[in-house]
């Protein structure tokens, strides 16, 4: 539990320096990032090496005891390369080129930019793999930001070409699972085979290109692994000359919607996974719950402690600029953070810069690097987390509930969406957001992982699975698990093709039902009633048919009213719900309040509207997280005499929270 700031030393004048880090120092800041974008220091011109800069600002922080996160600059090639060496650029989906003049213009797939970046990675880690300010290691920066993880280049077909020939081995075998038989498009060789660039239907079905569907999921599959062995790369050249760990700064799944890369695959790559936190900015603002919902997901990644690489810091934004961050809610960020298993939060950045694109984009502090009142906050965060580190260490909160999070599920849903307002990220946080409410940690788990430490686990629209993670789920169930389906789930292969089973395909059995019908709920919804009181669908209704399974739910409403909604089976000794709709939120509350009891999960919400609740205890150690996310002073019941460990004090029957306060509460012992 610590902090860090995002820094450029490059954008200031030395003599600047020294200040910055005593400021740094006075705020208990323990570590900066620095050097993500600096490519063009290190070689200028192709092969005229540069160290010197980097040389004197490593020995910089080491003398000033300030520990460094060095980044491979991969993320944007310099202008010189671009100009000897064109075949680096990447293709959009209409087949252009990108351009020079922003960042990320490169692909994956080139095997220029490869070959370059390794060259230079490998001098860089050679350089400073021992060297003692170098803590750790940060490979490219937001690799697939801003729709860059497809490209739609030649030799991205090339190498596509080449995956597939590996995967299927034979085109008759690409032919059947594709279906190529539809629409004309059999292919006579590997050679033959497309991209999925935007194409004739593209104006109709700009969604998915109107392409085969099986090709478009192969291809973002392709792109997701394509990306990833980039990072590997870069993360094995690092290796050879340094024994610190290793990271990549990954994206939230809600303002910045999701990469198209397999987090859980990319973490295999990484030694910890961290992710860049903006919630109050020129492109939306975040609801507590889905930024909590983003720190669960990098806790699941890896399943260990996370770091926040780049937490806001100020009023953020290009063109335009969000709210600044109200007096309180920096503290209240990274108490979110840490609660839910951060280790480190770092904030983007330590001041504003006054040139470059995003000369709007505040950090800590302001262009005129005084110090303000976002920096007093921080000073106030940093002596805190000082003391709460050396009385709690770092936590990771033991969930108990998992919900299956599915990159190929993702993918294939925003192929083929079903119906419209179905996303699969926000129906996964429908089912998150019910528990944390009352104040129970989610994990989020893919569908092959280990699932036995969890009292229940949730699989929405799970639509595609290997027989391996079918089986996965089986065992759990059978070992008396208790798991819970949706509609839309096991119906697909994992060619994307929609099984010719009945509806809910290879989960039929584990859920012992079938549904006769399914009426998509367009321009309509549909209500319904069962343990969960009464509730309404907006999205789907699975009409089913129990075969074994004990109904729990009706539709109260249209041609199938009364006919079941929801039901249980047993299976082995555990149990297996199938909701066959969608549920209003309040439906969804009370579906959790039952789902709890079923599973003796005791739960514990906290009666304040507003304040989040993040029970982080650990094994070890028993911490209750409050986080008035209201702008008004919150009152907080106890249950019991907890020990505030911010205060010192023990609290009585209540804590009292300023708006946008926290407090940090020792359960009382048993
Ligand atoms: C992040 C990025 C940073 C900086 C920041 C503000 O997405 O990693 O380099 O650009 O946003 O735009």
């Amino acid at each position: 539990m610590r902090i860090g700031v995002d820094y450029y030393p490059e954008h200031w004048e030395k003599e600047r320096w020294k200040t910055d880090a005593e400021m740094m120092a006075k705020a208990n800041i323990k570590v900066v990032r620095i050097g993500e974008f600096a490519w063009s220091l290190y070689e200028p011109k192709e092969n005229d090496f540069h160290f010197e800069w980097m040389d004197e600002i490593l020995d910089f922080f080491r003398e000033h005891g300030i520990s460094v996160v060095l980044c491979t600059p991969s993320a944007t090639p310099p202008k010189w390369m671009v100009d000897r060496h064109p075949d680096i650029y990447q293709d959009d989906i209409h087949g252009q080129p990108k351009i020079f003049g922003t960042r990320k213009h490169y692909c994956f797939n080139s095997e220029t930019y490869r070959r370059l970046t390794q060259g230079l990675v490998e001098k860089i880690a050679k350089r400073y793999g021992s060297h003692p300010a170098v803590e750790a290691w940060q490979v490219d920066n937001e690799l697939g930001w801003a729709n860059t993880t497809r490209c739609y280049c030649d030799k991205c077909k090339k190498e596509f070409q080449n995956w597939l020939k590996e995967k299927y081995k034979t085109i008759e075998t690409l032919n059947r699972v594709y279906g190529t038989v539809f629409w004309s498009q059999i292919y006579n060789s590997f050679d033959e085979v497309i991209i999925p660039r935007a194409g004739a239907c593209y104006d109709t079905c700009h969604d998915t290109q109107g392409q085969n569907p099986g090709l478009l999921l192969d291809y973002y599959r392709f792109s997701s692994d394509s990306v990833i062995r980039f990072a590997a790369e870069s993360a094995e050249t690092i290796r050879k000359y340094s024994d610190r760990p290793i990271t990549s700064n990954l994206l939230d799944a809600a303002i910045n919607s999701g990469t198209g890369i397999d987090y859980f695959k990319l973490a295999q790559h990484l030694d910890f996974v961290s992710w860049d936190n903006y919630i109050e900015f020129q492109w939306g603002i975040a609801e507590a719950a889905t930024v909590s919902r983003d720190h669960a997901l990098l806790r699941s990644y890896k399943k260990q402690p996370f770091w926040v690489m780049e937490q806001q810091s100020g009023p953020c934004g290009w063109s335009k600029m969000g709210p600044a961050p109200t007096p309180g809610k920096l503290r209240l960020w990274t108490y979110q953070a840490v609660a839910n298993g951060a280790d480190t939060v770092v904030y983007f950045r330590w001041r504003a810069c006054s040139f470059g694109t995003e000369e709007n984009w505040h950090g800590i502090l302001d262009h005129d690097g005084k110090p303000n009142r976002r920096y007093r906050e921080i000073v106030q965060i940093g002596s805190e987390m000082e003391r709460l580190s050396k009385m709690l260490g770092v936590l990771s909160p033991k969930a108990k509930i998992a919900v299956i999070k599915s990159f190929d599920s993702e993918w294939s849903q925003s192929i083929h969406r079903y119906v419209e307002n179905f996303h699969y990220d926000e129906f996964l946080l429908s089912f998150y957001k019910p528990f944390y409410d009352k104040g129970l940690s989610v994990d989020f788990a893919a569908p092959g992982d280990d699932l036995s430490s969890y009292s229940l686990v949730l699989a929405p629209a799970l639509l595609m699975v290997t027989e391996a993670e079918q089986k996965n789920l089986e065992d759990y169930a059978r070992a008396g698990g208790t798991l819970l389906f949706t509609f839309r789930s096991g119906i697909k292969d994992v060619c994307n093709n929609m099984l010719q089973q009945t509806v809910p395909g290879v989960f039929s059995e584990l859920a012992g039902v079938s549904a006769s019908e399914y009426d998509p709920q367009f321009e309509k919804e549909t209500a319904s009633s069962g343990v969960y009181g009464s509730g309404v669908s907006k999205l789907w209704c699975d009409v089913l048919e129990p075969q074994g399974a004990e109904t729990l739910g009706v539709y109260t409403q249209d041609y199938y009213a009364g006919k079941p909604c929801l039901t249980v089976n047993s299976f082995g000794k555990g149990s297996v719900y199938y909701l066959g709709c969608d549920l209003s939120s309040d439906a969804m509350e009370r579906l959790a309040d039952y789902l709890c009891a079923r599973v003796g999960l005791d739960q514990r919400p906290c009666p304040v509207e507003g304040v989040e609740q993040v029970d982080a205890s650990d094994g070890k150690q028993r911490v209750l997280f409050l986080l008035n996310h209201n702008s008004s002073a919150a009152v907080v019941p106890l249950f019991g005499r907890f020990e505030n460990l911010l205060t010192g004090q023990s609290e009585g029957s209540t804590a009292m929270l300023e708006p946008y306060g926290v407090a940090v509460l020792k359960y009382p012992e048993a």
